[in-house]
């Protein structure tokens, strides 16, 4: 497929084949398969040079969709796994190494930084976090540092991480492992495996599921390093199940149609918000004087940015919880990407397990509110903030 095309891949990439003639692949619930020779232990090939012995090992389902989710990415391989965090987390324990450094902002998903901040200690690593941009993460990289971790627009303060400019330092990235959480920007805006990352992993729960109903996570890349996750997967169990995996495979159906109009949504709202008199400040890079509008516009590869965004209310911690309260439409709550909109208040929810002394530099203030568009007419979206706004 061609750079910008998405969608056949992601409706037909799964390549089941089926004798009763189904384009659609069933979900297989078992879990144990015969083997052929069991001399020497061997079932039913499965393309990645493994056999299909084991539920926790394999499963046709769950690896039709890691056929797809390898297309979209443009990667060698993909393994599913049962939530974003178990993705993560398999990913950090096969990289971190006694005595080494990861580097990663200082604004990352809170359960990741709540992750490295448990697992550093125990493994004796340093976790190094540095200012969200692309110069700061190449400058704190040394000969200790074994993995880089980002993500392409930071949560909740949307600030845009330069891939291009590390891809160009990529003298330091051959020697250090940049990984890339593509949640937030999805493969139509990016392929960080075009800008020298080695893996990009996903929570699936988000824009891929889409529809609030299922939890799941991804890593693709290189087939390598894929190889060697894959034991990971297997020692820790985190495999996504088959169930899972057919409703994820049927939300990525539909990824291109529900992000394309999260995105315009999002920059209709982002535009109201930034008019609003009770609004002291909207992040959102598709905003032209947002300050990393520029970094977005040279990286995404449609004109689109996203389906969240946050703002700043004028006003005390009161005004902000009387606004959440006023909400109709929009639900309270902390998840994104899904058909139904919701706002959070991030210093009380997502960005928890952010260093308190890193917050105020970063603009996590007590009256930030983040909002995921849903695939509500947009109309509605903003008569519920407008009515919100008017405490
Ligand atoms: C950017 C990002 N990465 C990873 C995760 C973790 O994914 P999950 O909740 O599926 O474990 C999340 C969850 O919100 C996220 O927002």
């Amino acid at each position: 497929m061609g750079r910008g095309r998405l969608s056949t891949d992601a409706i037909h990439g799964h390549e089941h084949k089926d004798s009763l003639g189904s384009h659609i692949p069933p979900i297989y619930l078992g879990v144990v398969y015969e083997y052929i020779d069991y001399e020497i232990g061997e079932a039913i090939f499965i393309d990645r040079g493994n056999y299909l012995r084991y539920g926790r090992e394999e499963n046709p389902t769950t690896r039709a969709l890691e056929r797809v989710v390898t297309k979209l990415e443009n990667a060698e391989d993909a393994l599913a796994f049962n939530s974003g965090m178990a993705a993560i987390s398999t990913t950090l324990l096969n990289y971190l190494k006694p005595g080494g450094k990861i580097v990663v902002p200082m604004e990352l998903y809170s359960s990741t930084f709540a992750l490295l901040d448990n697992l550093s200690p125990k493994l004796s690593v340093k976790v190094e976090k540095v200012w969200p941009s692309a110069e700061s993460i190449v400058k704190a990289v040394d000969s200790s540092t074994s993995i880089i971790f980002v993500e392409v627009i930071t949560n909740p303060t949307n600030k845009v991480i330069d891939l291009e400019y590390l891809h160009k330092h990529l003298d330091l990235l051959d020697k250090v492992v940049l990984v890339v959480d593509n949640t937030f920007t999805t493969p139509i805006l990016i392929k960080p495996i075009e800008y020298g990352a080695k893996l990009v992993v996903h929570s699936m729960t988000k824009y891929f599921g889409g529809h609030n109903d299922v939890v799941g996570g991804i890593i693709a890349g290189y087939r390598n390093i894929t190889s060697a996750l894959w034991e990971w997967r297997r020692m820790l169990g985190g495999i996504l199940q088959p169930f899972e995996a057919y409703m994820i495979l049927r939300g990525v159906k539909t990824l291109e149609v529900r992000f394309e109009k999260q995105s315009r949504g999002a920059q209709a709202v982002a535009e109201y918000l930034a008019e609003h008199p009770k609004v002291e400040e909207v992040m959102y890079p598709g905003l032209t004087k947002n300050p990393y509008y520029d970094i977005a516009k040279k990286l995404f590869e449609r004109p689109l940015f996203g389906g969240v965004l946050s703002f700043r209310l004028k006003g005390s911690y009161n005004d902000v919880i009387m606004f959440m309260k006023s909400l109709k439409l929009i639900k309270r709550c902390p998840s994104l990407g899904g058909t139904e909109s919701m706002a959070v208040i991030p210093s009380k929810a997502a960005a928890k397990f952010i260093d308190p002394e890193h917050r105020p530099k970063l603009g996590i203030t007590d009256n930030l509110v983040r909002i995921s568009i849903g695939l509500e007419d947009v109309e509605d979206i903003i008569e519920d903030l407008a009515q919100a706004l008017n405490f």
